[in-house]
């Protein structure tokens, strides 16, 4: 599947600590054939592999336009702004995300205050032991919609044992069609007016934000302008 000439591509960032081999893995496997289904690529970071360190709350991102802590966030970055899609899967761990995957949002604080996935489409994925996916999942999405992307859904379970999860074909059928959803939205540009006002909302803020903030954030406030937006 193509989008606009090139090959679509779709970025997955998993944050259990176990990668592949464990049950968020196991469903985002599933989501991820859906996605080559539809012909489009996959790039998956595993953050049990890259290193993405907490937020040290410097600001730099917001004054300079780049993290200055030496792992591999702003590479990972540079994937996420290529993408078409981006897809997160966490683990449940204690009503939120993975510590792993909390990181790598904090570290998208810039990305967030340029709403810098604005136009793109985005979906989530997570397990748990015994349930409460909704609201990890609700998190997920909302985190998706303060980048600026649209959200085309999210699938999440708990488990009925290692890497095994109840009423698992229709779970793992869901998970597939999710994954070619996210395809035909990015494909279709597909609209979603029930996400307008929260993003309209959410990016009012954040204008507002690095207006008040111009003389220091002056990469952010630059950027806003170029954009057109001040
Ligand atoms: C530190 C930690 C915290 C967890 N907290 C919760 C929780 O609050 N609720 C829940 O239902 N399961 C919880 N679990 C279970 C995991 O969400 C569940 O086993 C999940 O499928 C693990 O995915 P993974 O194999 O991809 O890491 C927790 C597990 C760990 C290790």
């Amino acid at each position: 599947m193509t989008v606009e000439g090139s090959t679509m591509r779709i970025l997955a960032v998993l944050g259990s600590p176990r990668g592949m081999r464990g049950n968020t893995g196991r469903l985002l496997e599933e989501v991820l054939k859906g996605i080559r289904a539809e012909g489009a690529e996959t790039d998956l970071v595993s953050l049990s592999e890259a290193k993405v360190g907490p937020c040290l709350g410097c600001d730099n991102c917001h004054k300079r336009g780049h993290c200055p802590i030496d792992d591999d966030f702003e590479g990972i970055k540079t994937r996420m702004m290529a993408c078409d899609g981006l897809l997160l899967a966490s683990p449940n761990y204690i009503f939120n995300v993975s510590a792993q995957m909390k990181a790598f949002m904090d570290r998208c604080c810039g990305p967030i205050h340029c709403l810098a996935l604005e136009g793109k489409y985005g979906a989530v994925v997570e397990t748990s032991g015994g349930g409460g996916d909704e609201e990890v999942l609700d998190y997920m999405q909302r985190f998706v919609g303060a980048l600026g992307a649209s959200s085309v859904g999210g699938i999440g379970s708990p488990i009925a044992g290692i890497r095994t999860f109840p009423q698992e074909s229709d779970l793992f059928e869901a998970a597939r069609g999710m994954g070619r959803e996210l395809c035909r939205s990015i494909r279709e540009r597909r609209e979603y007016p029930e996400q307008d006002s929260a993003r309209r909302a959410f990016g009012e803020r954040m204008k507002s934000l690095v207006m008040h903030m111009k003389d220091f954030w002056t990469y952010e406030y630059e950027y806003w302008q170029r954009r057109g937006r001040l």
